[in-house]
């Protein structure tokens, strides 16, 4: 099977509509369409609307869904919401497990009803500092894998995508090596080829993914993408690193 990448962006809570519209326009300018290459942009929810079908290279995913359809339950949005505006919906991001304390069954809860409305979860899982330190990094990432994943049908499976991002490296400067993200990376398809053998689950990195450690991180034959946050917020960093996407495909 030839390679693919999935070269994603999460804005994070950065950008409104008006600036989420004109850099997806801006980054539609930027690539050209390639054969294995998948662009997406994970904007706010406020943002959605304004960048729906403004260009077909560049997919919109949302950052994050509650898991009942609909009720008093203030401040939430819900998959059926999101259909029609994203395709793609980030679980389990360090930042909501940690600030907004989302547990693994909460996340479970939220990748299961994302898949019952069509849309396709991007599980993120990733170990601490004093995790990695302790040794623990691959029972932790094991653990978060065994509870986000539980429940998911056979037909489900065609729909996932997988993020490894440490968090040590996420907004640190501090990149994993291609070494310890290839290990990880390893562990995973291990684990995701014992639940489902034979289907080439997309299991990207993040964590300070820049253009600079972009094409080393990519040519890892484990890594199948990347999850940027804060390079992909301008459109000249974002682009570069998809240009070393396509680089790598046609080499
Ligand atoms: P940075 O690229 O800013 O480290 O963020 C990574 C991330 O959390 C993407 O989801």
């Amino acid at each position: 099977m030839g390679r693919e990448y999935f070269i994603a962006g999460n804005w994070k809570m950065f950008k409104t509509s008006t600036e989420s519209r004109e850099f997806v326009q801006a980054l539609a300018g930027q690539f050209t369409a390639a054969p294995g290459l998948t662009v997406a942009v994970f904007p706010p929810f406020t943002a959605l609307e304004a960048v729906r079908g403004l260009d077909p290279k560049v997919h919109i995913g949302a950052q994050n869904l509650f898991y009942e359809e609909n009720g008093a339950f203030t401040g939430e949005i819900s998959p059926p919401m999101l259909r029609g505006l994203a395709e793609y919906v980030l679980v389990g991001h360090s930042e909501r497990r940690q600030i907004f304390h989302e547990s693994d069954e909460d996340v479970n809860r939220k990748l299961l009803a994302a898949l019952r409305f069509g849309l396709k979860p991007v599980l993120c899982v990733g170990e601490t500092l004093p995790e990695r330190e302790a040794g623990r990094t691959l029972d932790k990432v094991h653990g978060q894998l065994e509870k986000g994943l539980a429940g998911v049908g056979d037909a489900d499976w065609a729909h996932l995508t997988v993020a490894y991002e440490p968090i040590w490296a996420i907004g640190t400067g501090r990149n994993a090596t291609p070494e310890q993200a290839d290990e990880v990376h390893r562990h995973i398809r291990g684990l995701l080829e014992s639940k489902v053998p034979g289907r080439r689950i997309p299991v990207l990195y993040g964590g300070s993914v820049k253009p600079e450690n972009s094409l080393e991180l990519l040519a890892q034959k484990s890594i199948s993408g990347v999850l940027v946050g804060g390079a992909s917020l301008n459109v000249e960093s974002f682009s570069a690193i998809i240009q070393n996407g396509s680089k790598l495909l046609s080499a």
